[in-house]
Parts: C-alpha cells; structure tokens; sequence
C-alpha cells in the first residue's frame, strides 16, 4: 500500500486567528499571562524535546518506564483492530512502545495543535510501521473540541501523557475529561498520565535545569512573538522563573523582566516594571485522592493506577461509568 493511503491529516486550523489576539489580551491584564500552548512552535517543540531527556527533569523517563511494565495490559485494552488516539502527541516517542508491542492497534490518530509536528512524526512513523494507519488532526483540546467522524473498525483507546493534564488550570482539565469521554464509547478507555505531589527540590529542579534547556523554551515563547507577529520585545530583557507553588500543588512558569521595560505587539504598547512577570505556564501536582476525585466528578471510573517504585509518576486508566 502506498504510504499516502495511510495517510491522512485533518485540520483543523487550531492557531491561526488566536496568536496575536491571545498575546495581546493576556499582556494586557494585571498579572500578564500567554497561553502555553503557543510554546510550540518549530524551536519550541525541538527544546521540548530536549527537555524530555534532562537529567533533572523525571517525568519522562518515569513514565516510559510504567508504560513499558504494563505495556501487555495496556494492548488487552484495544479490540482486534483497535485504534490508539492520542491527544498532545508531540513527536509521538512514547507511543512507540505500545506500537512496538502491540499487533491490535490498526490506526494511530495523533492529535495535538502543532501541525508541524503532526506532519514531522506522522511520517516517520509510516516509514517505521508499514501496516499502521494515521489520521491525524491538528485541533486545540484546551477549549470545546469534537473528534470529527472517523470511519474505525475496532475500539478505542486514549492516551493523554506526560502529565499535560497538569499545564490545564482544574476548570479546564475538569471540561477536558468531560471532553474526551464524550468521544468515547462503552468499550474505549482514557488514560492518563499524572505527575504526583513530591518533594519540592526534586520539583523545582526539574523545571530549573542547570544547562539551561528550559529556560530556553520558556523564552522562546518571546522569539516567536518577534518572529511572526509585529514586534520589538527584546527576549534578553527577560530571565526565566519557575518555582513549586505550595498552595496551589503547582510549578509556575514565569517570564520575569530584569529592569523597566516598553515594548509594542503589533501597534498595541505594553510596559512592564522591573521584576514584573509574564506568567507562561501552571503544571499542577495531583495526589491519587485528587486526581480521583477529578475523575469522579467527570463520571468516570479507574480501572487501574500504576506507579512507578518511588511513587513520583502515575497513568491512570479509566472507563465512562
Ligand atoms: N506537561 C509536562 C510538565 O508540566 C511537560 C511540560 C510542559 C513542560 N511544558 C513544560 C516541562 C515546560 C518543562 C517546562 O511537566
């Protein structure tokens, strides 16, 4: 079969109008705020994944590692012919250890808002799997979201890893689930992969890295504001700032400006006090009770929770009741 058969990209053109008008609605709040879904663009999504392979940074690692210990039980949830979905897909690394290990899944449907990557992964993934199948679709899972139709032969399975989950605030992680259960059925499944409440040290170094990577990522977000929307925002005037927020269970990501500055976004002025931030990005922490009592609300029950030995990662798999 030609790869082009089993291939096909829907999209759904997630970006296009929001960049600037988010931008500049969230510069202009009293608390500056960008949305992090904009960290993803073609650099964004390189020192994304650079991120993934810091020493400091567990999450990945931990969570390749419960994958791979169940990855047998994770197959028996697909039917013949199953189809794995996955939302926030990114460059798909993770999701080859269940396409490895499992003949049931007919068709992988990426979903993730970067098309590019979408694209990037999508096709490096034909070339390895001759009789896998990808639909992918370039949508934005923040906000209300429908899967479109799809014409699958078999059940379900989602996946949401690498705790995205923890960058919604609980407003949006609760529409989320509610969201993603409404595309599945009966016999499908959600899982889900949820960094736990730690230790802060071992938090914070994690989004603190010593080589920098992060704080990279984080300023890139102003390299893509000069780059594609018209701007003078100067990135240097900025340092990176990311701290374990006690109260709320979350790392903060901030854009903190290191003197008095005036810069303009496409025509609209914005001036920012030394000190003053920009805040990029919430990574909530759960516990296993809180998680479960998100899953609770949202109708939904755990089949299982598995864990790694240091209890610092959990996937959770869940069924609509
Ligand atoms: N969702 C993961 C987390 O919160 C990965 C991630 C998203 C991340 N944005 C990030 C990691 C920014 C480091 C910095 O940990």
């Amino acid at each position: 079969m030609a790869s082009k058969e089993r291939y096909r990209n829907v999209d759904l053109k997630p970006e296009l109008k929001s960049f600037r008008d988010e931008v500049i609605a969230g510069l202009s709040e009293k608390q500056k705020r960008i949305s992090p879904k904009f960290f993803y663009d073609e650099e964004g999504s390189k020192l994304f994944n650079a991120i993934t392979r810091l020493e400091e940074y567990y999450p990945t690692r931990t969570e390749a590692s419960i994958l791979s210990a169940h990855k047998e039980e994770i197959c028996n949830l697909f039917s013949d012919h199953g189809a794995l979905f996955e939302y926030g897909s990114g460059g798909s690394f993770k999701t080859e250890i269940l396409l490895d290990s499992c003949k049931r899944i007919d068709t992988y449907v990426p979903i993730d808002i970067s098309s590019f990557y979408l694209e990037q992964s999508s096709k490096k993934l034909l070339v390895k799997y001759p009789s896998l199948k990808i639909i992918s679709i370039a949508l934005d899972y923040s906000g209300d979201f429908t899967i479109p139709m799809l014409d699958l032969s078999g059940n379900i399975v989602a996946i949401f890893l690498g705790s995205s989950l923890g960058n919604f605030e609980p407003e949006v992680s609760k529409t989320f689930m509610w969201n993603a259960m409404e595309n599945l059925d009966e016999k499908d499944r959600l899982l889900v992969g949820v960094d736990l409440v730690k230790d802060k040290d071992v938090l914070e170094r994690a989004y603190n890295d010593k080589s920098g990577v992060t704080a990279a990522f984080n300023l890139n977000l102003l390299k893509r504001i000069r780059r594609e929307l018209r701007s003078d925002i100067n990135p240097e005037d900025f340092e990176h700032y990311a701290f374990y927020n006690d109260e709320m269970n979350r790392i903060e990501m901030h854009l903190r400006a290191k003197k008095d500055i005036h810069f303009s976004v496409d025509q609209v002025k914005i001036t920012m006090k030394k000190g003053e931030t920009i805040h990029t990005e919430n990574s909530y922490k759960y516990s296993v009770d809180q998680f479960t009592e998100l899953a609770r609300q949202n109708h939904l029950e755990i089949k299982h929770m598995w864990c790694d030995a240091k209890n610092y990662f959990a996937i959770f798999v869940l069924k609509k009741i």
